[in-house]
């Protein structure tokens, strides 16, 4: 399996993808995640996205090419998910480019479709483990215990780039950049659309239906 998994800021990409990982056994590659590890060991690609992921922008794609593809290739044969990535059409080209290297293709991509409106909410209340990655929702996917992590026991702790008025950013940078690379790839390859508005599990549910329908394992 080789997805992509595109959609705005809290549509759900890293909820569903941990999800994907479980039934199909591809490796999770969350450009968001993997820049927030180089931040935590103080690298200096961590260094230099540090700015960009603050204000909500987007970490140049020459930097991103590079940390994705050699990502990549840590995959085994079960493929991978790619969560967040691509983000404009320049590092859409230069995913093709490496993947035709390889000799591999993109089977498709989930398009999870919400509302800006319904962005807000899910931002202010997402806590996530700082050790493994886990996600959480004070309302909406409590853990266990409050506030901490059902895997490991850590304290959970909040985005800094969750503030409303990063979260407003992130969302134009979507609208402005992202959302164009799903135009790149219609016609190209099957683009599934999910509407990500659901509750967590129907939103599940309707991307295993949707992958199933079209043959994908
Ligand atoms: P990244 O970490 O990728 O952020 P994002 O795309 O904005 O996505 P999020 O992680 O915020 O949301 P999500 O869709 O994964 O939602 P989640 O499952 O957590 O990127 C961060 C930054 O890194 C970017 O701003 C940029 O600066 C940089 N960057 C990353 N990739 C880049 C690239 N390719 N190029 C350049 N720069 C890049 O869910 C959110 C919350 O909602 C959770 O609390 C969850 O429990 C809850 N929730 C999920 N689904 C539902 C549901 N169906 N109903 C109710 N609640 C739900």
């Amino acid at each position: 399996m080789r997805l992509i998994l595109l959609g705005p800021p809290g549509a759900g990409k890293g909820t569903q993808c941990k999800r994907l990982v479980e039934k199909y056994g591809a490796l999770h590659l969350s450009s968001g995640d993997i820049l927030r590890a180089e931040r935590a060991a103080e690298t200096e690609l961590g260094k230099k996205a540090q700015g960009y992921m603050d204000s909500g922008g987007l970490v140049p794609d020459d930097l991103i090419v590079a940390m994705m593809v050699g990502a990549m290739k840590k995959a085994g044969k079960g493929g991978f998910i790619l969560d967040g990535f691509p983000r404009t059409v320049v590092q859409a080209r230069e995913l093709d480019k490496a993947l035709d290297k390889a000799g591999e293709k993109i089977d498709a991509l989930l398009n999870l479709q919400i509302d800006d409106a319904v962005v807000a909410s899910r931002m202010t209340g997402r806590r996530s483990c700082p050790k493994c990655g886990g996600v959480y929702h004070v309302e909406n996917l409590k853990p266990k215990v409050e506030n901490v992590c059902d895997r490991d026991q850590m304290a959970l702790v909040q985005r800094k780039d969750d503030q409303p008025e990063v979260v407003a950013n992130r969302l134009k940078t979507y609208h402005e950049q992202t959302a164009h690379v799903v135009g790149y790839y219609n016609g190209k390859k099957p683009v599934i659309e999910i509407d990500a508005g659901m509750e967590i599990d129907d939103v599940t549910k309707a991307i295993f239906a949707k992958l199933d329908a079209v043959k994908i394992k």
